[in-house]
């Protein structure tokens, strides 16, 4: 198993760039199988739920070609049977976009439930909603999702609840049903309207991604295309936050800084000076940081994805912070590993009471899940002392080349395998 060894308290001075969007190209990557041509993908970040897509799509017959730099062509015209099984799908939440675009393309789809993150109940009731609406029968069978329907025929889809998972699916399977469908109370994330923008360069028909009313027109057929993916809008939130807890001075590049508006917004209410470009932002810090409340939205509210690192940042602020999360119902579990590094946190529920402490002190960690790894991270950047952080490969799954890019900045952080334990395999290498 690979740990991080990070030997915290260096301030994080210099510029980095932002990789493409681990939750765009997630949702692009199975879309591929929708088109009757190959494409290609540009800003593919290195990470493993990409490594993992991507074999999902090899292993169903798709030709997968990297030509380097973050650049692949894709030929999905070879699949032929709409099933994605167990070994594959249970690394990562997003393989039920496999769904989606498996139903849209073939009227029919095999797919495992879902791994990925334990942030809490993940259902997915909204996305066999959304199918059954457009006329699919789904069923579950011994850990398999099986949806079929003769005919896909446009829709109104109405979310209960606001869910990007669940609004992409929908998209993925109307895009070629016939007719119209209409989804309200849409998710507005950036990829959703980054997945739309690649559809319809394939030559869908879909108008109000980024708005909570989602129109699409079917289409008989998708051609091929060429597409780049837009900059990961939590990476660099993670990065301004890094930068933030460690009193740095860092020009995050390759951003767009709408998407990073309510991270933004948060930082400057606690005291870091955020200096806006048109695809950069500065982060530099040169008093006290403050308290603050925090409470996660769907977007453009504060992203729940932003939240563990936040709470890290706000050990470092003077007075007592609050932070809600009202996406998910399990998402402070990192608290307990922050503990050990001298946090003063109290979690009921889904309120976290935050004491700033000032400082942090370096200790062995474990990462819980994805986001909530990177927090260690940072908090071990900002401690005193050395932190290991042990199951770096949640980490892996969504920050590309993310100790280079830290070492560049000024960090002292390492990756070690630690002999005699089982190196994780990752499935999809390639
Ligand atoms: C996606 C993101 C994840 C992010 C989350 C919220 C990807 C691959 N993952 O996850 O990084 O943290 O959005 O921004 O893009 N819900 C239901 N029924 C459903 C679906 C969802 O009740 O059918 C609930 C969930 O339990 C949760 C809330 O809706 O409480 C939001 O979930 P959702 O937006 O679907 O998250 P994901 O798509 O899983």
């Amino acid at each position: 198993m690979d740990k991080f060894i990070i030997k915290g308290g260096r301030r994080l001075e210099g510029e980095v760039t932002i990789s493409g969007a681990k939750n765009a190209v997630v949702a692009i990557i199975p879309a591929v199988i929708l088109a009757d041509g190959p494409c290609i993908l540009e800003n593919i970040p290195d990470i493993s739920d990409v490594s993992i897509s991507l074999r999902i799509l090899y292993e169903m017959g798709a030709i997968v070609e990297n030509l380097g730099g973050g650049v692949y062509r894709i030929d999905a015209t070879p699949i032929k049977e709409p099933v994605v099984p167990y070994e594959l799908a249970r690394h990562m939440r997003a393989s039920y976009y496999f769904l989606g675009t498996l139903l849209g393309k073939f009227h029919r789809a095999r797919v495992a439930m879902p791994g990925g993150c334990y942030l809490g109940d993940r259902p997915i009731d909204q996305h066999l909603k959304a199918f059954t609406a457009l006329g699919a029968d789904c069923r579950l069978e011994n850990g398999m999702i099986d949806i079929s329907a003769d005919m896909l025929i446009g829709s109104q889809i109405y979310f209960d609840k606001i869910s990007v998972g669940a609004t992409i699916n929908a998209i993925l399977a109307a895009v070629r049903a016939t007719g119209l469908t209409v989804i309200e109370n849409a998710a507005k994330e950036p990829h959703i309207v980054d997945l739309a923008n690649f559809l319809n360069s394939m030559g869908a028909d879909i108008m109000g991604a980024g708005t909570d009313v989602i129109k699409i027109r079917g289409v008989r057929q998708l051609k091929g295309t060429s597409y780049a993916i837009i900059p990961d809008q939590i990476e660099a939130g993670t990065y301004m936050v890094a930068a933030a807890a460690t009193k740095g001075n860092v020009l995050i590049k390759n951003v767009i800084p709408k998407h990073l508006e309510s991270i933004t917004a948060k930082l400057a209410k606690i005291g870091v000076n955020v200096e806006e470009f048109d695809d950069s932002v500065r982060i530099s810090v040169d008093g006290p940081l403050v308290k603050t409340s925090v409470k996660t939205q769907p977007h453009p509210g504060f992203p729940t994805d932003m939240q563990p690192q936040f709470s890290t940042l706000l050990c470092l602020a003077e007075g007592t912070s609050i932070v809600t999360e009202e996406i998910f119902n399990n998402r402070f579990r990192y608290v307990d590993e922050l503990r050990r590094m001298g946090a003063d946190i109290s979690v009921e529920g889904r309120v976290a009471v935050i004491e700033g402490v000032g400082k942090l002190y370096g200790a062995p960690v474990t990462a819980p899940d994805l986001r909530a790894g990177a927090a260690l991270v940072i908090a071990g950047l900002a401690a005193a002392g050395v932190t290991e952080i042990d199951d770096i490969y949640h980490i892996e799954r969504g920050y590309e080349n993310i100790e280079q890019k830290l070492r560049a900045l000024g960090a002292d952080i390492e990756k070690r395998t630690v002999p005699g334990t089982a190196v994780r395999k990752d499935p999809a290498a390639m």
